[in-house]
């Protein structure tokens, strides 16, 4: 069977037995804002389980059936092997609430999809064991037993027989799991409870169903293949990527990433330095350094997504269409830069991405020629992967063919100080303004806070940060004043930054309770949640502020400031765009 004849099997089954046939959501999901992308089949339906929506308003029905575009990175790295993929569809069938079924149809339906609609045979089942406050599921092995006498059930726990919530808190409770040629192949949560933000679960008032089936795991148990590359959704398109590298795993990786890339843009992702944007970035990135001349040609790239779009575009409309680009930095180089938005075809955003890639790419294995003489020390590694964005993995393939060693336990040290650094600047207040820490953006960061305290040294006390957001290219700082900055005041705050600069003063922070900094008169943004500890960074005695970092070490490495716009954003509130030259 192919994808398009599983996918419209599995659907039209659900159909068939009362379920609205539900459009797949976006991978950004809209209502939930504590996850990047969309990882499950029931996301999209988190209100009707806890009744906040009527599904008989909105699908005529109390269950539902969706094939869902699904990114899950966490596996990344397995990305090239037979199983692991970051894009995937996850089959499903839903039930609301009262008037919906629970368990008895849900496991009646799993066992007659899989046995007889699929021909195939299921080793064994799985239910969750029990534990204090949740009772073992004595309900769904008595049903599997009345279905099939002979069948084998297991029990496990928590890890692998409860699931849910997705992102901070959301509908959850005990699940049973198929089993077929040893893999499981479909998921079966029966959402009781409501785990809140403290992890803490409450009886929902409505039970509810929510199952989830891998299409790719799906089709190819029942080829009876060995990898999902050897099916009908990746043949084709791995006949272009082996035109890029002789290596199979490496094909494979191309064959993935590109076609994650394709749906993250269709659904208006823009390569980026933070959360899905640089998901998005890191996914091309790989692409390029997986080719064995480390560039891609504009015809290989174009077939490939090409193929990709052709597969898909029966099902997924929006693939066929430019995507809408709200993205500043896109619009800035627009050739309408007072436009909103843009749009662009999807293949034109990953040739701009591959291209700016290429040329870092160029640059760095310049400074890879320069450090190579002693070796690769973890710190050079690092910064290989910071500033120019080889993955580690490339660096070793660049040292191996000239013989020399990587330090790769430093590299790892350098790599969980990043992390650790990234972590608190996500539960600071620069949050989303800074997830990569390239050199240029350390100095953006640097000159947000010389700017603020300009700001307030010029404008007056008044003057307080409203948002910030840091690129390679400028930073950007929102801030409070009821009136546009004159020339004079404009010259005046860069000469305060500039005069900073030119004095090259330390950098410093140190660690302290919010009320501690509150006391000291540090500038933080106190109704957003800080954790325990905050970091308050100095610039000598310039600047002090609540802050994840992390910063330039002296302002003397930081260039020349200059304010490039100072514009209205809302009533009271202005922007400043500025770059370092
Ligand atoms: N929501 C369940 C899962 O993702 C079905 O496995």
């Amino acid at each position: 069977m192919t994808s398009e004849e599983i996918r419209e099997k599995f659907l039209k089954y659900f159909e068939e037995r009362g379920h609205t046939r539900v459009p797949s959501s976006s991978l950004v999901s809209e209502d939930d804002a504590s996850v990047l992308f969309t990882t499950a089949g029931m996301q999209q339906f988190k209100p009707y389980y806890t009744g906040v929506k009527d599904p008989q308003v909105d699908f005529g029905s109390y269950s539902t059936t969706s094939a869902q575009k699904c990114i899950r990175t966490s596996d990344i790295e397995e990305v090239g092997d037979d199983t692991h993929l970051t894009f995937f569809e996850m089959l499903g069938n839903f039930s609301f609430g009262k008037g919906a079924y629970f368990k008895k149809e849900a496991i009646a339906f799993a066992h007659e999809f899989i046995t007889k609609e699929m021909g195939l045979t299921i080793d064994y089942v799985s239910i969750f064991q029990g534990e204090e406050g949740v009772p073992r599921d004595d309900g769904s092995e008595r049903i599997w037993k009345s279905l099939d006498p002979e069948i084998e059930v297991r029990e496990f726990g928590r890890e692998d027989n409860f699931w849910g919530p997705t992102g901070d808190e959301g509908p959850c409770g005990p699940t049973t799991e198929v089993y077929v040629n040893g893999v499981e192949i479909w998921n079966i949560v029966f959402n009781e409870y409501y785990c809140d933000i403290e992890k803490n679960l409450t009886p929902l008032e409505q039970k509810g169903v929510d199952t989830g089936m891998g299409l790719e795991r799906l089709l190819v148990h029942s080829n009876g293949v060995e990898s999902i590359y050897e099916t009908d959704l990746f043949t084709n398109i791995l006949r272009e990527a082996s035109k890029l590298t002789e290596d199979t795993r490496s094909q494979r990786i191309i064959a993935e990433h590109v076609r994650s890339a394709i749906f993250m843009i269709a659904d208006g992702v823009i390569p980026s330095n933070t959360d899905r944007g640089y998901i998005l970035r890191r996914l091309l990135r790989r692409t390029v350094t997986r080719s064995d001349t480390k560039k891609i040609e504009k015809e290989n790239i174009k077939a490939l997504v090409g193929l990709i779009i052709e597969k898909y575009s029966g099902v997924y409309r929006n693939l066929k269409d430019n995507t809408v680009i709200t993205e500043e930095s896109y619009i800035e180089e627009s050739s309408n830069p007072t436009a909103r938005s843009i749009t662009m075809p999807i293949i034109s955003v990953i040739e701009t991405e591959i291209e700016k890639f290429e040329r870092t790419i160029e640059k760095g294995l310049k400074e890879f020629e320069k450090m190579k003489s002693n070796g690769i020390d973890g710190k050079e590694a690092f910064i290989l992967f910071s500033t120019y964005g080889f993955p580690l993995e490339l660096t070793q393939e660049l040292a191996k063919e000239n013989g020399i060693k990587v330090d790769v336990n430093e590299f790892e040290k350098e790599m969980q100080k990043h992390k650790e650094a990234s972590r608190t600047a996500s539960a600071g207040m620069f949050k989303g303004g800074l997830q990569d820490h390239s050199e240029k953006s350390l100095k953006y960061h640097t000159a947000t806070h010389l700017l603020l305290a300009g700001l307030r040294a010029v404008l007056g006390e008044h003057v307080e940060q409203r948002g910030s957001n840091i690129n390679e290219e400028r930073l950007r700082l929102d801030f409070t004043h009821p009136e546009k900055m004159t020339d004079e005041q404009k010259d005046k705050v860069e000469d305060f930054v500039n005069n900073a600069i030119s004095q090259n003063l330390p950098v410093s922070f140190s660690e302290m309770s919010v009320e501690e900094a509150k006391e000291m008169g540090a500038l933080g943004v106190f109704e957003d949640k800080y954790g325990d500890k905050v970091k308050v960074y100095k610039v000598s005695d310039l600047s002090m502020e609540i802050c994840g970092g992390p910063h330039v070490e002296r302002t003397g490495e930081m260039g020349t400031f200059r304010i490039k716009k100072e514009e209205s954003v809302s009533a009271g509130v202005r922007r400043i765009k500025a770059v370092l030259e």
